[in-house]
């Protein structure tokens, strides 16, 4: 049996190597473990790690993507820790999952955790005894919380599929418990016609029992750093720069921002409206800037312009020297270890979105 250790201080070896022998180095260990490794990359990793990823993609895709690779003893996850958290819930037993930087976190996800969340709602499910109540996490988020709602006939659910889920939960259920992330909670009940007086902000102290009763969605106090930094004020400075210009933003940007843009999406979303849109557009974005100058790059015949530079360090913290110290230690180094109780619950929250 192999020994598993956690390191996040990458050797000073892998330190002086360029990126040239980096990258060769990387391939030969494609080549050598064939299908018996998968690199998957998040639209947000760096251009010379979304180069040698085997399949990139949205959270969604990339949950999907994971659940699919059947053959693969490696599982390498060039993200961020709650992505690769997913794919080791729904990866087989003999599937090993490894991260190239550990303290690659999301602080979005780090907004809520299960003890929080527990003691909300038990005092939310306390006052609105007679109504169904169901509680859902966006993927953004601690195993834990997914393990959460997979107990309480909760689901999951991402930024391209939030509009589904919340659609196919108030079929069912009477209100919403969504967290961590209030922006997406919120763009997706308002754009479903959930009065702004029916959604409430989670706050335990100022909330009158009344309040709790009468809302259609409780939203957790949660926010992407990265998403929030985009305001009214520079969509309507792009727009008086750029009288032609489309606006599209990730819907983890505030309810202001997404109401004075043209549309919002997922990052898969996103990567799809620019390519739909017709030669000679001007697209402004409000995402995560490695995503906006690949676009940029990737259709010369549009102008594809941030809505402002916005930048997220921890999907930063995978690089090439990480990632070929990881494939040097295949099975042993950085590997995601979620708890089989928690895998337990998690996967039944997971599959249920998946199952949508
Ligand atoms: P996507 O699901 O749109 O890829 O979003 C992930 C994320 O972390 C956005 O900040
Ligand atoms: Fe988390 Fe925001 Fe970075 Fe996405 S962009 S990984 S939500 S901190």
């Amino acid at each position: 049996m192999m020994k598993k250790k956690m390191n996040p201080i990458l050797p000073d070896e892998y330190r002086m190597i360029d990126d040239f022998e980096l990258k060769n180095r990387i391939i030969e260990k494609k080549e050598q473990y064939s299908s018996r490794l998968v690199i998957l990359g998040h639209h947000y990793q760096r251009d010379s790690v979304i180069e040698l990823a085997d399949l990139t993609g949205d959270s969604l895709e990339l949950c999907q993507k994971a659940a699919r690779q059947r053959k693969a003893d490696f599982i390498v996850f060039c993200g961020v820790q709650f992505m690769a958290e997913s794919a080791d819930i729904l990866s087989e037993e003999n599937q090993i999952v490894q991260i190239p930087d550990p303290l690659a976190g999301c602080p979005l996800a780090d907004f809520a955790n299960i003890e929080g969340v527990e003691y909300a709602w038990q005092k939310i499910t306390d006052i609105c005894k007679d109504q169904k109540i169901i509680p859902i996490t966006y993927i953004n988020s601690d195993a834990e919380l997914k393990a959460f709602c997979g107990r309480h006939e909760g689901i999951t659910c991402t930024s391209s599929n939030a509009a589904k889920v919340v659609k196919w939960a108030l079929e069912r259920f009477d209100k919403i418990f969504f967290f961590p992330d209030q922006h997406l909670g919120r763009n997706t009940a308002s754009a479903m016609g959930i009065s702004s007086k029916q959604i409430l902000l989670w706050n335990e102290d100022n909330l009158s029992d009344e309040e709790i009763d009468g809302a259609k969605v409780i939203l957790w106090n949660g926010y992407c750093h990265v998403h929030t930094a985009f305001t009214p004020e520079h969509v309507q400075k792009t727009r008086s720069q750029f009288p032609d210009v489309k606006i599209i933003v990730h819907p983890e940007s505030s309810k202001e921002v997404v109401d004075a843009s043209d549309a919002s999406g997922s990052t898969g979303q996103i990567i799809q409206y620019v390519e739909n849109a017709p030669a000679g557009s001007t697209i402004a974005i409000g995402t995560e800037t490695n995503l906006v100058n690949r676009l940029n790059q990737m259709y010369p015949d549009k102008k594809i312009i941030p809505l402002v530079r916005s930048f997220c360090p921890n999907m930063f913290k995978i690089n090439l020297n990480n990632l070929c110290w990881t494939l040097d230690n295949l099975g042993t180094l950085n590997v995601v270890e979620v708890s089989d109780a928690i895998k337990h619950d998690a996967k039944i929250a997971l599959n249920r979105m998946l199952a949508l």
